[in-house]
C-alpha cells in the first residue's frame, strides 16, 4: 500500500502544471484583429480541456476550414509550441456562397476573407503553413509528403460527403493517441439532411469503430485515435 501511494505522488510531481488561461488572455489574443463572424469562441472552454495535455508540446496541428483565422489563433496561442497547417479555398462553403448571393454584407465578408485571414495570423508566419486549396487536394498532398499530425480540426465543407471525405483523408495522417475534433455535428441549417455534417461524421465513426474512442460528443465531436 505504501509503495502505491509513493508511486502516485511521483506521477503527480512529474505531470506539468495545468495551464490557466483567463478571459483576459483570450481577449488579448484577438485584440487588433478583424472578424465579421464568431462561430467559434464558445468552444474554447471545451477545447482547453480536451487539449490541455498538449499545451507544452511541439505538436503538429491540422485545420481544415480557417475562415478569418479565429480557430487558428486559438491553436497558435493556446499551444505555444505548435505548428499549424491551415487548409482553405478562401471561397467559402455552400452556406457562405448562398448567403453572399443574397446579402451584400456577406458578399463583402467573403471577398475580404483571405486578406483578413492573412492579416489576422501574420504574427505567426513562422509557425503556420497556409494551403489555399480544396481540402481533398491539400490532404492528398500532405499524405504524399508523409506529414503526420497530433491534432486535427475538421471545419471545412459542411455537406455530409465533404466532411466524410475530409475525415477519411485526415485519419491516416493522425498519430496514435492524436485527437480529431469535428465542428457542427448538430448543425441542421440545411433543409437537405445530407447537406449537413452530422450524417458524414456518423458514417465515418462507424467506419473506424475499433480505431477510436470518443472524448466528447455534443455540438462538436472529439475522438482519440487508438
Ligand atoms: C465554418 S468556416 C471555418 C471557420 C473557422 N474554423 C473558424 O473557427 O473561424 C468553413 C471554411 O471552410 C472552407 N471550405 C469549405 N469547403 C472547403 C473545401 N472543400 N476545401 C477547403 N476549404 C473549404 C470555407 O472557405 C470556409 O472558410
Amino acid at each position: 500500500m505504501k509503495r502505491r501511494i509513493n508511486r502516485k505522488k511521483k506521477e503527480t510531481a512529474r505531470r506539468p502544471p495545468r495551464r490557466v488561461v483567463t478571459e483576459t488572455d483570450i481577449a488579448a489574443w484577438y485584440e487588433g484583429k478583424r472578424f465579421a463572424d464568431d462561430w467559434t469562441s464558445w468552444h474554447f472552454p471545451n477545447w482547453m480541456k480536451l487539449l490541455a495535455s498538449y499545451h507544452d508540446r511541439p505538436v503538429r496541428v491540422l485545420e481544415i476550414g480557417s475562415w478569418e483565422g479565429r480557430s487558428a489563433l486559438f491553436f497558435l496561442n493556446f499551444l505555444p509550441r505548435a505548428r499549424l497547417t491551415c487548409i482553405d479555398t478562401f471561397a467559402g462553403g455552400q452556406e457562405h456562397r448562398e448567403a453572399a448571393a443574397r446579402d451584400a454584407t456577406e458578399a463583402r465578408a467573403l471577398k475580404l476573407l483571405e486578406r483578413r485571414f492573412d492579416a489576422n495570423v501574420s504574427a505567426f508566419a513562422t509557425r503556420i503553413r497556409k494551403m489555399k486549396a480544396n481540402s481533398a487536394n491539400a490532404l492528398a498532398q500532405l499524405g504524399v509528403e508523409k506529414r503526420r499530425f497530433d491534432i486535427a480540426y475538421i471545419d471545412g465543407g459542411h455537406r455530409a460527403t465533404e466532411v466524410y471525405t475530409d475525415a477519411v483523408m485526415t485519419w491516416p495522417l493522425i498519430e496514435r493517441g492524436g485527437t480529431v475534433i469535428f465542428d457542427d455535428y448538430q448543425w441542421r441549417e440545411m433543409p437537405e439532411r445530407l447537406d449537413n455534417p452530422g450524417p458524414g461524421i456518423d458514417a465515418f465513426l462507424r467506419a473506424i469503430e475499433w480505431q477510436h474512442r470518443v472524448a466528447h460528443k455534443k455540438y462538436q465531436v472529439a475522438i482519440v485515435k487508438r
